[in-house]
């Protein structure tokens, strides 16, 4: 989602300066998904994880020097999301999230559209793009696919979430996220790691150290405005 882009260049600083005055060694990122904040962050090891092995099967191909095809039909589209055995791990993630809007997994086809101002808009090509643009910037990070729950041993590390936003449209097949067991886990890994939260609240027990203020677009007819926090368990 573009709001996520966005916000990285404003807390990647800070989690950077964390990283460095705590001389941290490992960041773990287990909500990874477009991988927007990580590649702007700067630590020894840095381990991008996600449960949508589509997803990490794309990056790790793109970063092996793998090009997407430049047009995604409307036919391909729905053959792809029908029939996701059939195809490479890494085309149904380009088609899942590219070839739809602003991200959301299998979300609708978003083909060429025809702006108001006479231009052609083409939602596939843009994102492609993006994902190929970023690349380079991660050379460096280690792509998994995991729960987050793998990490559950790691000491030391900085771990950033970005979880599924709690009751918004999702991308991903994250829907059933259990939100509960989440925190206890946050709570938990905090006694041996920094552990930080993207979310618009949390428990009581969490503090807020960084808010913004950014709008959000949900589909192709609604935005809302949201504050994005990063909480720490106290
Ligand atoms: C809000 S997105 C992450 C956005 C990302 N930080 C970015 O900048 O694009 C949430 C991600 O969590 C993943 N996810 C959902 N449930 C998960 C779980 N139990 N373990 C690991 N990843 C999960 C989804 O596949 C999705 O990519």
């Amino acid at each position: 989602m573009g709001s996520k882009a966005r916000l990285a260049k404003d807390l990647s600083p800070l989690i950077n300066t964390m990283i460095k005055e705590n001389q941290i060694k490992t960041y773990i990122e287990p909500f990874v998904g477009g991988a927007n904040m990580i590649q702007h962050i700067i630590c020894d090891t840095k381990i991008g994880s996600d449960n949508n092995e589509y997803l990490v099967h794309m990056w790790n191909a793109v970063k092996g020097g793998w090009i997407p095809p430049e047009e995604i039909s409307k036919e391909l589209y729905n053959e792809i999301k029908q029939n996701k055995d059939n195809f490479e791990k890494e085309l149904v993630a380009v088609v899942g999230f590219c070839s739809t809007y602003n991200a959301k997994w299998f979300g609708g086809y978003a083909g060429k559209v025809d702006t108001k101002i006479g231009t052609v808009r083409d939602y596939y090509d843009e994102a492609v793009r993006n994902i190929l643009k970023q690349v380079d910037q991660l050379k460096d990070v280690e792509f998994l696919n995991a729960d987050y729950t793998h990490f559950s041993d790691y000491k030391n590390a900085l771990i950033y979430c970005d979880p599924p936003y709690q009751g918004t449209t999702q991308y991903g097949t994250s829907n059933d996220f259990h939100y509960e067991r989440f925190w206890d886990w946050v709570r938990e890994m905090s006694y041996n790691n920094i552990v930080l939260v993207s979310e618009y609240n949390a428990p009581d027990d969490f503090e807020v150290i960084f808010e913004k203020t950014l709008t959000t677009t949900l589909d192709k007819n609604s935005r809302k405005k949201d504050t994005e926090k990063l909480f720490r368990y106290r």
